[in-house]
């Protein structure tokens, strides 16, 4: 069996596409304009690739992008205020703290400033508590963009067994909570299951974020099972060329591809779809903002 590629790139834009065909009804009809702010503390390079990636993206969808760049050795008191300010704005529905902040700074603390309806990383404790009671909250952007391509490709998940390998707070908990919301019996393994293997092979859904390159090879997989690769790991690739490198995922790509009957590639698969989530959180946050329907595909 060759396992069927799921096309994160073109699942991604066509979420921006009905983004953006949303943001354009709210105009004509309500004359609102969503706005995203994006606060980045520091330097770090990749931290400053995705926030460029965002503003851009965000501004495509014909919404409003609001970015604070502030210095590394920004105070806490200065940060909380800046986000107050972002809170008691009402052109601004979404607000994301780039992570990792530095380190003399309480991420816990700093997220948990942001106003829960308008966290549209759905990482304060109010969202986490009311996706795991199954009440309607704002969802972190990957985990909601793989539960949108499984739903795709499966129509329902209702009754799979699905595996989350990692058990962080920004996607593995997360991706558990929503499988269980679509019904489906879900474990969570992480560095400490015994008999990891025998765990992933019971499953028909796998998802990997682990953050260790190409941890799961083919002989894991159930035949016909379903992979979502969030991983994005840089190896050196001296093959390409001095100094080259290249991306790869959790999963061992080639082996899986042969036993799966669906995967997800990395590049190319769950990472467009985290900020093309994150586009349609800002309108979900925008819409139950003003009282108007959600729009539909785009939540969980
Ligand atoms: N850093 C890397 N990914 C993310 C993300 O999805 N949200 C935030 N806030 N920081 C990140």
């Amino acid at each position: 069996m060759t396992a069927r590629i799921i096309d994160g790139k073109a699942f991604a834009a066509r979420v921006r596409e009905k983004v953006k065909d949303h943001v354009t009804r709210l105009k004509e009809d309500h004359g609102i304009t969503p706005g995203l702010a994006v606060v980045l503390v520091g330097e770090d390079p990749a931290s400053q690739v995705y926030v460029r990636s965002k503003g851009k993206q965000t501004v495509e969808a014909g919404m409003k992008s609001v970015e604070y760049k502030l210095d590394a050795d920004t105070s806490e008191e200065d940060l909380l205020k800046v986000v107050q300010q972002l809170n008691d704005d009402p052109e601004i529905h979404g607000i994301l703290v780039q992570l990792p902040l530095p380190k003399h700074l309480n991420e816990d603390l700093v997220i948990g400033s942001i106003d829960p309806a308008k966290d549209v990383d759905g990482f304060h404790i109010s969202n986490v508590g009311l996706l795991g009671t199954g009440q309607k909250s704002m969802v972190p952007c990957t985990p909601l963009g793989c539960l949108m391509m499984l739903r795709d490709h499966h129509g329902s998940i209702s009754g799979m067994d699905a595996v989350v390998i990692g058990r962080s707070n920004i996607v593995g908990k997360p991706m558990a909570q929503l499988l269980l919301g679509d019904s489906c019996t879900v474990t969570i393994a992480h560095s400490r299951t015994r008999d990891l293997p025998e765990v992933v092979r019971r499953a028909d859904i796998v998802v990997a974020a682990v953050g260790r390159p190409e941890m799961v090879p083919g002989d894991w997989i159930k035949p016909g099972a379903t992979v979502i690769d969030v991983g994005i790991n840089r190896l050196d690739a001296p093959e390409k060329g001095e100094g080259k490198t290249r991306l790869v995922g959790d999963v061992e790509y080639e082996s899986c591809a042969k036993v799966a009957g669906a995967i997800t590639p990395v590049p190319g698969g769950v990472g467009p779809m985290t900020i093309a989530c994150l586009l349609a959180n800002t309108v979900t946050a925008c819409c139950r903002a003003n009282g108007l329907p959600e729009p539909e595909g785009l939540t969980a």
